[in-house]
């Protein structure tokens, strides 16, 4: 007997699943190599893989021109029936004037993986110019120079975008040996449906997770309790796109985060650990809804948010690029996003006197020590231990092995 599921209901009321059916893969894949080709970079492929698993739902497809605008001006997209939905990146495709001058007239296009394998079809395709400084701004809210994902993908962009319909031909892998903690959103839901849970609470993180993450995650847990709810699940989701350079790959953090489920940081037993497929912006306060939205269409009712979401330092002031107060703040108030609970927290830092992550207590603040990202590359590359209690051993231990890989090289 089907049990009705009581998760949250994805934007637009049902999710979005692009990938061909297996009986039709080989009518597909002829019609797919008749089309002119549109070659995708790594990183276009990562927003294939985004959009055919309904992490963007209802998005169909790469944006067309009504979709883009809407995006980049409204941070979300209005349905056929008059609602909303919370959109705030524009998810796009490039092409140079030599691709678009070969694609001529063709209402469709084959979109071929960097490595010449066919990927997909995009139908009704729309092409519409590339302003880059205007996406740039509006995005990011600056143009500064150094933005990674500008540098990385839009810089070396062609100057036209191309919209359409997309279908993929068989799902996207990457045979790194994490694609088993690739769960798409409909894998995920049924998870959670399996587990029986009554509220799903996600951490979008890409980062290693020290004690102060944590403590923002079971905090929430507690609090559900709290609330009366009886099994609430963790869906702990690492970022598995693109991230700048500096930041940890994300096999190792993978490794490190199974160490922090071992040490019993986080409860295995309502915990699940997956990979979120997109890559990532460092857009800040537009960015966040982005990373909140994604998770309603994996059956996540809860988000939690803390310091400085999606966010860095500017590439060329002294200086966060971001409010760190304002991730949470615009969360909380985003258009689309109403039906979703946002748990904002404040910063975690190591409490001196108590020896272990603590939310920081302004009114003691020189007992506090903010251990950024770049303090604990310099604790690992010099082989200094954190303060105990940052963070668990075994986790740690992975740090301290891959910063000394790097010097190795
Ligand atoms: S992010 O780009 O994925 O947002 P990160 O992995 O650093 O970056 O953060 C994951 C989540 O933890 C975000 O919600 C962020 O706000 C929160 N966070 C990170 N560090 C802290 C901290 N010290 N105190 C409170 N929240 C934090």
């Amino acid at each position: 007997l089907a049990v009705k599921s009581s998760l949250i209901e994805p934007d637009g009321g049902a999710l979005v699943d692009l990938v061909v059916p297996e009986s039709k893969r080989g009518v597909k894949i002829s019609e797919a190599e008749a089309l002119p080709k549109v070659k995708l970079t790594k990183i276009d492929l990562e927003w294939v893989h985004v959009v055919s698993e309904g992490w963007a739902s209802p998005l169909k497809g790469f944006m067309r021109e009504n979709e883009y605008l809407q995006s980049l001006h409204f941070n979300s997209l209005r349905m056929e029936n008059g609602s909303l939905v919370n959109m705030s990146l524009p998810i796009v495709l490039a092409i140079d004037d030599e691709v678009k001058e070969k694609i001529g007239g063709s209402g469709n296009v084959a979109l071929v993986g960097p490595d010449g394998d066919l990927v997909a079809i995009l139908s009704s395709i729309e092409i519409y110019k590339h302003n880059k400084e205007e996406r740039i701004a509006r995005t990011w809210g600056t143009t500064a120079p150094g933005l990674p994902y500008v540098e990385e993908v839009i810089t070396p962009a062609g100057n036209w975008l191309i919209g359409g319909d997309l279908e993929v031909l068989k799902p996207i892998q990457y045979n790194d040996g994490l694609d088993h903690y690739r769960l798409s959103p409909q894998q995920l839901r049924k998870e959670f449906d399996r587990r029986q849970a009554d509220a799903v609470f996600a951490f979008q993180l890409r980062n290693p997770v020290h004690n102060g993450h944590a403590l923002l995650m079971n905090d929430t847990r507690r609090r559900l309790l709290e609330m009366g709810y009886k099994n609430p699940i963790l869906l702990l989701h690492p970022l598995g796109g693109f991230t700048k350079a500096d930041d940890v790959p994300l096999d190792v953090r993978m490794e490190q985060h199974s160490k922090v489920l071992e040490d019993g940081v986080l409860d295995p037993e309502t915990t699940i650990v997956s990979i979120f497929p997109s890559p990532m912006h460092y857009a800040g306060p537009t960015e966040v809804q982005w990373h909140a939205k994604a998770r309603i269409n994996a059956g996540a009712n809860f988000y939690i948010v803390g310091r400085d979401p999606a966010g860095m330092g500017h590439p060329t002031e002294n200086r966060d690029l971001y409010d760190p107060d304002h991730g949470k703040k615009v969360l909380s108030m985003a258009p689309g996003l109403e039906k979703l609970n946002i748990l904002p927290f404040r910063v975690a830092a190591y409490d001196t006197v108590a020896k272990k992550m603590a939310f920081f207590d302004p009114s003691r603040a020189k007992d506090f020590l903010f251990i950024s990202g770049t303090k604990m590359r310099t604790y690992a590359r010099t082989g200094e231990n954190p303060p105990d209690g940052f963070m668990c051993p075994g986790g740690w231990d992975v740090l301290v092995k891959f910063y000394e890989s790097l010097q190795a090289e």
